[in-house]
C-alpha cells in the first residue's frame, strides 16, 4: 500500500489558523469565566457580610434614622448618580414634575434633584401646563442649602426671558409638623414627594398632612398667603428668592376665583404625585432587602423594605394612577385629596379651636378605591 500523500502546506496552515482561533476562543472564555466568577464570589461574600452586620444592629424596622440627612460630609447626589442612571429613573421623576402645574409644593427635597424637570420656563411652557409658584421643603438644612444653590444656578444659566417669574420659597423642616408649612388659599395646585417616605418614622401622618395641604375638589389655589408658618413668625430659616413675582396677575386671578368656584362635579382637587422605593412583588427581591434592611437604613437614613402600598392605604388618599418598575420596587403614584377626610379634619380642627390647642388628630376616611393600574409587563422591569 503506498503511503499517504503529505498535506499540502494549504491545509496545514488552514489547520494551524483553526488551532490558534479555538484556543483564543477558550482562553478568552476561561478569562470572562474567572472574572464573573471572582465577582459573584465578592459580591456574595460582601452580602453575607452585610447580612451579619445588619443582624448585629439594635434597629428596629422603621426606626426614626432621618439624622442620617444632616451629615454634613454626604453627597447625596454623588451617592444616587449612578445607580438613578442605570435605573432610568431620570425618566420617571420627568414624568412626574411635567405634571405640576400652579402653586406647586415639594416636600423632602433634598438636593433638588427634580428641579430640572419642572415646567419652569414661562417662554416654552403653555399657560395651562405653567408652574405659578414654587416652595421646596426638606427636613435637613444642608439638603435644603444644596437644592437652592441649585435652583440658583439653573437660573442664572437661564436666559432672562426664560427665567422663572414666580415665586420661589425654601423651607426647612419636618413637613408633617402641622404648624411648618401654611396651606395656601385655595391649597396646593401640585405636591411632589419622591424617594422621601421610605426615611420617615411616621410616612402615614406625613401624607395625611399632605393630603390637607393640597387642593380639595371646588377649591382654587390662588397661593397668595403661601409660605410656612413658624418659620414666617421667626423668619431666619425660610427663604425666599422672588424673580419677579406675578403678584398682580395672582391677586386678579384671586379675584376671578372668587366670582367663579370651580365645579366640584368633575373637579378631583389638586395631585399629590409620588415616586417612591419599596417592597417588591417577589419574594426573593424581599428577602434580600429585608436581609439587608437595617444596615441600609443606619448607613443611608432610609428603610428600602417599606410596604408602600400599605402606606397609601393607610393614609386614606385616593388613588388615581399607580405603576411599579424595576421588580415592582419602584413605585408613581398619582393620588388625590379625600374630601371625607377633609371634613373630618375640619371638624377636628373647629373642635381644637376652641379648646386653644394646635395638636390635631386626624381621623382617616378609609380610601376611596382607584383606579390602579395593573402590574408592569413582565419584560418592562425597566
Ligand atoms: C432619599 S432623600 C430624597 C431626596 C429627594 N426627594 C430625591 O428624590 O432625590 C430623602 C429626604 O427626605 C428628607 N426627609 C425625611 N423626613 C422628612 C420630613 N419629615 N420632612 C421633610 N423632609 C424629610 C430627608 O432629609 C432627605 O433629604
Amino acid at each position: 500500500m503506498p503511503p499517504p500523500p503529505p498535506p499540502s502546506p494549504r491545509t496545514s496552515l488552514a489547520s494551524r489558523r483553526t488551532g490558534r482561533s479555538f484556543n483564543l476562543y477558550f482562553y478568552s472564555v476561561c478569562g470572562v469565566g474567572f472574572i464573573l466568577s471572582t465577582y459573584l464570589m465578592y459580591m456574595y461574600t460582601s452580602y453575607r457580610r452585610a447580612v451579619a452586620e445588619s443582624q448585629m444592629l439594635d434597629l428596629p424596622q422603621n426606626a426614626d434614622v432621618s439624622s442620617r440627612w444632616m451629615d454634613l460630609s454626604r453627597n447625596f447626589d454623588d451617592e444616587v448618580d449612578f445607580s438613578e442612571h442605570f435605573m432610568l429613573l431620570g425618566k420617571r421623576r420627568r414624568n412626574l414634575c411635567r405634571q405640576a402645574v400652579g402653586n406647586v409644593l415639594e416636600v423632602s427635597a433634598g438636593t433638588g434633584r427634580n428641579l430640572q424637570y419642572y415646567n419652569l420656563d414661562p417662554l416654552r411652557t403653555p399657560r395651562d401646563r405653567r408652574i405659578k409658584s414654587l416652595v421646596l421643603n426638606d427636613l435637613s438644612e444642608i439638603m435644603v442649602y444644596q437644592a437652592q444653590k441649585k435652583f440658583e444656578h439653573m437660573q442664572d444659566h437661564t436666559e432672562n426671558i426664560a427665567k422663572f417669574r414666580g415665586d420661589v420659597r425654601f423651607v426647612v423642616g419636618d413637613a408633617s409638623d402641622r404648624r411648618l408649612i401654611a396651606r395656601p388659599d385655595g391649597g396646593f395646585d401640585t405636591i411632589v414627594q419622591t424617594m422621601g417616605v421610605c426615611s420617615m418614622a411616621n410616612p402615614v401622618a406625613f401624607l395625611r398632612r399632605l393630603g390637607e395641604l393640597v387642593r380639595q375638589p371646588g377649591e382654587r389655589s390662588t397661593g397668595v398667603s403661601l409660605g410656612a408658618k413658624a418659620l414666617k413668625e421667626e423668619e431666619p430659616q425660610q427663604r425666599k428668592i422672588d424673580y419677579g413675582a406675578e403678584e398682580e396677575a395672582q391677586e386678579s386671578e384671586k379675584n376671578t376665583a372668587e366670582r367663579e368656584p370651580q365645579s366640584t362635579v368633575s373637579d378631583k382637587g389638586g395631585k399629590i404625585l409620588l415616586l417612591e422605593h419599596g417592597r417588591s412583588y417577589y419574594g426573593f427581591v424581599n428577602r434580600f432587602l429585608d436581609n439587608n434592611a437595617k444596615l441600609h437604613a443606619h448607613r443611608y437614613g432610609c428603610w428600602n423594605n417599606k410596604d408602600i402600598d400599605q402606606i397609601i392605604q393607610d393614609s386614606g388618599l385616593v388613588v388615581e394612577s399607580k405603576r411599579r418598575y424595576h421588580l415592582g420596587t419602584t413605585y408613581e403614584y398619582v393620588l388625590r385629596p379625600n374630601p371625607r377626610q377633609r371634613a373630618a379634619e375640619k371638624e377636628v380642627t373647629t373642635a381644637n379651636a376652641t379648646s386653644s390647642s394646635d395638636a390635631v388628630a386626624v381621623t382617616a376616611a378609609a380610601a376611596a378605591p382607584g383606579s390602579e393600574q395593573s402590574k408592569s409587563a413582565w419584560w418592562k422591569i425597566w
